[in-house]
């Protein structure tokens, strides 16, 4: 047996500082995705935007899991202004594109970077924890940054790139290691960040301006025709991700189990939206076609995100079973196994995401300060989803009180 001489350079108490900043860096960058998803425009952004941000709470969760066995409590702040500097600015970027140039182009790859060099200096077999954990979420993070480079090969760097990579630098690097650069100015492109209270698309589409009902509203007696609407809305599920997204980003002292599950709804909800477009692509249809009813989007976003998420998992979630069991019958006895599967995945996410909004909403309740019986509150905004949803208004309110 060969006996190590240990000689790596991260001994346990500055893996733990090491560990919290990936943590944080990565919660943050979570967080601040969640913040821009209804407000990006451009449907491929918004598609990988819902993976990156569902990627990026397995990294947490990884890391949380480490930490857990070395700290309590597990979740602290790196207790470096600078490195939260970065990243409380980084979501203050001009537009989309810079905004994913920024996380993707700049904090990622230097990420990656201390990623692979922590993998060759901490202890290997003592640390074999960390190793793992690390190893898992290289994978993850190498496709980002892949993902990045091609997207954004012809956008020159932006002085919004270069203000981050000081703001890093002004951080000593991911490690906080390196040498301290000044304090950078923002360049004028920098944007104060807004809470989205509608949902961006991009020119492709057209908005439609109010509810169209579900498929049964619309008398559909042609079964073509009802398939076919189904999977157009499927199409608009971007609409649930989006709503999702603003319960991330107004709730953030939710504990991080909340977090985890809602970053998975979020995905979820893009993905099924990316089922819409798949099926419509094999059937020789264009996603781009099917006006965007951003409207509900809307209708969501003005109450707080209790109401927001008793909407939309015990409202929409909750209701959707008998439709699409009917589908499902139908598509079975049709032999039409590609929509039959489309529906079945479907289903077994719809079930995870009532069974979340079972588990979080009172606590969502408490952290909105809303005090009545949860079965009260349910029943109240079932009324309230009935009333102005499945009626079509989509009631806007005149005086919209500002949440962000
Ligand atoms: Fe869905
Ligand atoms: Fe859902």
């Amino acid at each position: 047996m060969q006996i190590v001489k240990p000689s790596e350079a991260v001994d346990l108490a500055r893996n733990k500082r090491l560990l919290n900043r990936y943590r944080y860096i990565e919660y943050e960058t979570l967080r601040i995705l969640a913040a821009w998803l209804p407000a990006t425009a451009r449907m491929e952004y918004k598609l990988a935007m819902g993976r990156f941000l569902w990627e990026e709470a397995q990294h947490v969760q990884h890391l949380y899991q480490r930490l857990r066995e070395v700290q309590t409590p597990a979740f602290r702040p790196p207790e470096d202004a600078a490195l939260e500097k970065l990243m409380t600015e980084a979501i203050h970027a001009p537009d989309e594109g810079s905004l994913l140039a920024g996380l993707l182009r700049v904090i990622k790859p230097a990420l990656l970077e201390a990623y692979r060099w922590h993998s060759q200096q901490t202890f290997a077999n003592p640390d074999a924890p960390t190793l793992y954990a690390l190893k898992h979420i290289l994978l993850d993070e190498a496709e980002h940054v892949a993902w990045a480079e091609a997207e954004f090969a012809a956008q020159p760097v932006s002085d919004w790139e270069r203000y981050l990579e000081r703001l890093l630098a002004q951080a000593g690097g991911i490690t906080g290691a390196e040498p301290r650069a000044e304090k950078p100015a923002p360049p004028a492109t920098r944007k104060a960040f807004h809470t989205p209270m509608t949902a961006a698309r991009d020119e492709r589409f057209q908005i439609l301006q109010r509810h169209w009902g579900d498929a049964e509203a619309r008398r559909q007696s042609d079964a073509a025709a009802r398939r076919l609407d189904e999977f157009e809305n499927y199409s608009q599920e971007m609409l649930a991700a989006e709503t999702v997204a603003l319960i991330i980003h107004l709730s953030p002292n939710m504990p991080w189990g909340f977090v985890y599950d809602s970053a998975r709804h979020c995905y979820d909800e893009t993905r099924h939206c990316k089922l819409g477009i798949d099926w419509l692509w094999q059937h020789g249809l264009d996603h781009t076609a099917v006006p965007q009813n951003t409207r509900i989007y809307q209708w969501r976003s003005q109450f707080d995100a209790a109401t927001q998420y008793c909407l939309l998992t015990r409202g929409n979630e909750a209701h959707a079973f008998p439709h699409r069991r009917r589908s499902l019958a139908q598509y079975t006895a049709a032999g039409d196994a590609l929509s039959a599967q489309y529906v079945s995945y479907d289903m077994a996410d719809e079930r995870q995401h009532v069974a979340y909004g079972t588990k979080w909403l009172p606590e969502l309740m408490a952290q909105n300060n809303i005090a009545m019986p949860v079965e009260d509150f349910i029943a109240e905004t079932i009324a309230l989803w009935q009333r102005e949803y499945v009626s079509g208004d989509l009631t806007l309110r005149d005086e919209r009180e500002e949440i962000s």
